[in-house]
């Protein structure tokens, strides 16, 4: 086949056939395809509704209060969609929900917050590991001494385990809409968005206080 670039599929059946006019026509829809990342995690998140029975709220419940909590604490955008997203893996990965999710946010948010959610599941065990046979409830321990475990220590305690609350006032996800746009719209892998080894605290009191104000 020839390379036009009005091609609508390529003619390789095998990518080792594939030619240079084939494979620039295929990143030009792969580009198109990243843009609407965003668009597909909220869909995503909404997916989370169904997902895990027996908690006083779901599980798009539980990002959304999670997420809330993190925006009334003055955290700043990469730790209220990280908040936001750190379940995200319940549809598929049950067994590494966390992990899967710190993938998913990796190359858009600062390294201390991809951290952060990969190892939130170790660090939750502390609040039931007790009560399950089999469970470490201080698994958590074996990243002490890291970077950003005492950043752990507070996201989960503040914005995951507590936020089971049905009674609690949560933000919808339509407030939360516009900053996963534009987390997913930034330059994937941007060093000054990954900001290697450096910390911002979760909580900003002033911040706090500043979106208190009715
Ligand atoms: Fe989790
Ligand atoms: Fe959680």
């Amino acid at each position: 086949m020839t390379d036009t670039p009005k091609m609508a599929q390529v003619g390789f059946t095998q990518m080792k056939d594939g030619t240079k006019g084939e494979y620039e026509f295929l990143n030009a829809l792969e580009i198109d395809h990243t843009r609407h990342t965003a668009d597909r995690l909220l869909k995503a998140l909404v997916e989370l509704d169904e997902s895990l029975s027996g908690y006083q709220i779901t599980r798009l419940g539980h990002s959304l209060q999670s997420a809330t909590r993190a925006w009334n604490d003055g955290a700043d955008i990469d730790w209220v969609v990280s908040a936001l997203l750190h379940d995200i893996g319940d549809i598929y990965a049950p067994y590494n929900h966390d992990e899967y999710a710190a993938t998913i946010l990796k190359p858009f948010v600062r390294e201390q917050c991809t951290w952060v959610v990969q190892t939130h599941g170790d660090f939750q065990m502390l609040y039931y590991g007790q009560h399950l046979d089999g469970y470490d409830q201080h698994k958590r321990e074996r990243h002490r001494g890291y970077r950003y475990f005492d950043d752990n220590v507070v996201f989960c305690e503040r914005w995951d385990q507590a936020s089971f609350d049905p009674d609690y006032e949560t933000l919808p996800l339509e407030f939360f809409a516009p900053m996963v746009r534009e987390v997913f719209d930034r330059q994937a892998y941007d060093p000054d968005v990954i900001c290697a080894n450096q910390s911002v605290p979760l909580t900003n009191p002033e911040v706090a206080a500043q979106r208190a104000k009715p």
